[in-house]
């Protein structure tokens, strides 16, 4: 039984938040700041009390919308401000039904399916009490040891902060106080992606201008679009902890850009201020962090313990607490939680499940990186198959194929590419099928010699192979980026049979494939793809559908050549194709000489095994007359220019359009490339379709030797194709 608002609530109808506010005492606003985890649930006493007490202001991993409502009565009508609570959750990807990972979603290069996939999984999340979110995650990422790539949208800020404001707003809706809005979170603040070797709550040592026009740009945006709230990272920024860095927080954040919303610690990061070594004690951690205005310390304790201690003694101002107090009121407010504290009883979007997985499956499908189709094997043709041979550790996993981060994914209903292929072929087809391997993780032995004589039965062969969820996501770091086990020994005694061999590979990060590539007629390369995997497999396999996505990461031939993404400086002496050399053409005996040598490893030159932006269709793509329609850049105008691209192939099929540019002279280096703009077109069998840009001086716009963001006169080249290595290019100049 739900009882009549409290006192807090009348007070707040007016939303007089200042009001309020006065009427706290020190204890309550600092209860606010607060943030516990609540998956103790009703068992956990002291949680119940710390709620009955005033002394929780934000409650995370409580998914069960009736106990939500217990600790929400008990806000309202037991503590001393009556201040309702707000209860949050990692919806990464997805809550009941998972979507691809967001490094999946970054690779269809569609950002208004991300925006319908974030809106729907807000609804799921919504119906059990979830108003805030810890998504999207903007951290560019270049280094695919990193586990945590997996959560990102990449190696470039152009995708990280295109998907990062279609996800913002796929969660919270043209109206946070909506039903079915929930708050999100850029998150982690900032450079954690930069992660030295890889290893994750590391160090970042990220210069100024790298942080600036790197990896500070995908949250600029993200405040560009109303995100409600951010989270400082784990990590340490050049020597500073993101959660004490009161520069970046305070500094670029707040004072630079105008962010009015929500500064949330992450898990434990306020306590580990101490740990990195820039605080001595929690006394100190709490006041470092809330010098630099976390407004609310996740689930460590230092603001309970000693802020009231710290604003006694004056270290801390009271206007300082009011401060970070107000970012949480407002944030409530906005939420609607005020007015609507409660989470209504079975709660109905109005969407069905079946249009979540539909969805899903869309997102799924475009996900998929054709990398390599040899003699044209794919599509398969349906009608022509009596048997296929499904192999592989990753075919049949429910739950391995939703990824890192799903915590409430519900592997009942995943679809997987076993029961896919079973619904879609039986039983004109017979679909025979060994998992050839126990886990990715195994090695060779009875299993695979299963899998070997099965496929010798069967007109096709598909093996699905990668890496289980829980070998990528945070912690999960791996030194080595091969396929784990010896996936590529069974693909390679698969191929012995003489069979054409069609491989999937189910990833949580860009993978080092190259020893699998000879061995396979066809390789599709997919990012943990979620509930409809199987599905989405199937669409793509049988050709009910061409493969449209493209890397949204480079693919290294070796995890030496790490990092190693497009978007690089020149340097003084690049290296070309003329100027490199193979190990194995330096004669024995050779004397040391550095003349006309160039930028590239003896043992594996310098280009990736495949290039951001690359990606296969079942079509071909020529692109011509790309031309400069007009350039008022400097004039404070735009530039807009026009490319044909046609379909010369037999399928229809979607083309990512990709524009970008190089900046010849800077005040700082500049990349040889970067990614400017991206079209997802749908482009018929026989047709052409004229693509237009057009580019801003804000676009061209970047952090210059004189500490200020502005475009520099002088030279620009700009290449439009499908993917990063595109040759169709021209110049303009801005001259002033
Ligand atoms: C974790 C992650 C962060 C997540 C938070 C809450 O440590 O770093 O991304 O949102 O804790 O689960």
């Amino acid at each position: 039984m739900i009882k009549s608002m409290s006192v807090a609530l009348e007070k707040n109808r007016g939303k007089d938040l200042w009001a309020t506010l006065q009427k706290m005492s020190l204890r309550d606003k600092i209860g606010q700041l607060r943030q516990v985890d609540g998956s103790g649930g009703r068992s956990d006493a002291s949680l119940l009390e710390a709620i009955r007490h005033g002394r929780v202001g934000s409650v995370i991993n409580v998914v069960d919308p009736d106990l939500v409502n217990e600790l929400q009565e008990i806000a309202l009508h037991e503590s001393p401000a009556g201040v309702p609570l707000v209860f949050a959750r990692d919806v990464i990807h997805g809550f009941k039904t998972i979507f691809p990972i967001p490094l999946g979603q970054a690779a269809t290069w569609d950002t208004d399916l991300a925006r319908e996939a974030a809106h729907l999984a807000a609804l799921e999340a919504y119906a059990v009490g979830i108003r805030w979110t810890f998504a999207p995650m903007i951290d560019v990422s270049r280094d695919p040891r990193w586990g945590r790539i997996a959560e990102s949208f990449g190696e470039d800020p152009l995708l990280n902060a295109l998907f990062g404001r279609a996800m913002i707003d796929g969660f919270q809706g043209n109206d946070l106080s909506a039903e079915g809005s929930i708050a999100a979170c850029a998150k982690h603040f900032v450079g954690y992606g930069d992660s030295e070797a890889g290893i994750d709550y590391g160090s970042t040592n990220v210069s100024e201008f790298e942080l600036r026009n790197v990896h500070l740009e995908p949250f600029r945006a993200a405040v560009a679009a109303g995100v409600a709230s951010v989270m400082s990272s784990l990590s340490d920024v050049d020597g500073i902890p993101a959660t004490a860095h009161r520069d970046l927080i305070r500094g670029v954040l707040r004072d630079e850009w105008g962010f009015a919303g929500l500064v949330v610690s992450d898990w434990d990061s306020v306590k580990q201020l101490s740990v990195h070594g820039i605080t001595s004690d929690d006394k100190e951690s709490a006041y470092q962090a809330a010098e630099a205005r976390i407004d609310v310390e996740m689930t460590s304790d230092t603001y309970e313990n000693h802020l009231a201690d710290l604003v006694s003694s004056g270290q801390i101002g009271i206007e300082a607490v009011d401060s970070m107090a107000m970012s949480v009121l407002k944030f409530k407010k906005n939420l609607g939680l005020f007015d609507r504290p409660y989470t209504p009883k079975n709660y109905k979007s109005g969407i069905s499940e079946a249009e979540i997985k539909d969805c899903a499956r869309r997102q799924a499908s475009e996900s998929f990186i054709l990398l390599k189709n040899s003699d044209s094997v794919l599509p398969l043709n349906q009608k022509k198959l009596s048997s296929i041979c499904l192999v592989g550790p990753m075919a049949d996993q429910d739950r391995e194929q939703l990824g890192t981060w799903v915590f409430d994914g519900d592997p009942a209903r995943s679809e997987t590419p076993l029961k896919a292929f079973q619904d879609l072929l039986q039983p004109d087809c017979e679909v025979l099928f060994e998992k050839g391997l126990a886990t990715t993780r195994s090695s060779c032995a009875e299993l695979a010699d299963f899998a070997v004589e099965k496929a010798q039965h069967a007109d096709a062969v598909v093996a699905i192979i990668g890496e289980e969820a829980i070998l990528s996501g945070e912690a999960h770091c791996r030194a080595n980026i091969d396929l784990p086990g010896e996936q590529v020994e069974l693909i390679r005694r698969l191929k012995a049979t003489g069979k054409t061999i069609i491989v999937v590979i189910l990833s949580g990060r860009p993978l080092t494939i190259g020893d699998l590539l000879p061995h396979a007629d066809a390789v599709l390369f997919a990012l943990h793809p979620g509930t409809m995997t199987g599905p989405a497999i199937c669409d793509l396999l049988f050709g009910h559908k061409a493969p449209s996505g493209k890397l949204p990461f480079t693919l290294p031939k070796s995890v030496g050549q790490v990092p190693i993404y497009y978007s690089k400086k020149n340097g003084g002496r690049p290296a070309t194709h003329d100027s490199i050399m193979s190990i194995d053409d330096i004669p024995a005996g050779a004397e040391q000489t550095s003349f006309g040598m160039t930028a590239f490893h003896l043992d594996d030159g310098f280009e990736p095994l495949f290039p951001f932006g690359f990606g296969l269709s079942y079509t071909e793509f020529t692109y011509s007359d790309l031309h400069i329609l007009s350039n008022e850049l400097s004039r404070g105008g735009e530039l807009h220019v026009s490319v044909c691209v046609r379909n010369t192939g037999l399928q229809d099929a979607f083309e990512v359009v990709q524009l970008y540019t190089r900046d010849r002279v800077g005040s700082v280096t500049r990349p040889v490339k970067e990614l400017k703009a991206f079209n997802r077109v749908l482009v018929r069998s026989g047709e052409a379709q004229t693509m237009r840009f057009s580019l801003s001086r804000e676009d061209l716009s970047f952090y210059r030797r004189c500490r200020e963001y502005g475009v520099e006169a002088g030279e620009f080249d700009l290449w439009v194709g499908g993917s990063s290595q595109a040759d169709l290019h021209v110049t303009f100049e801005i001259d002033a």
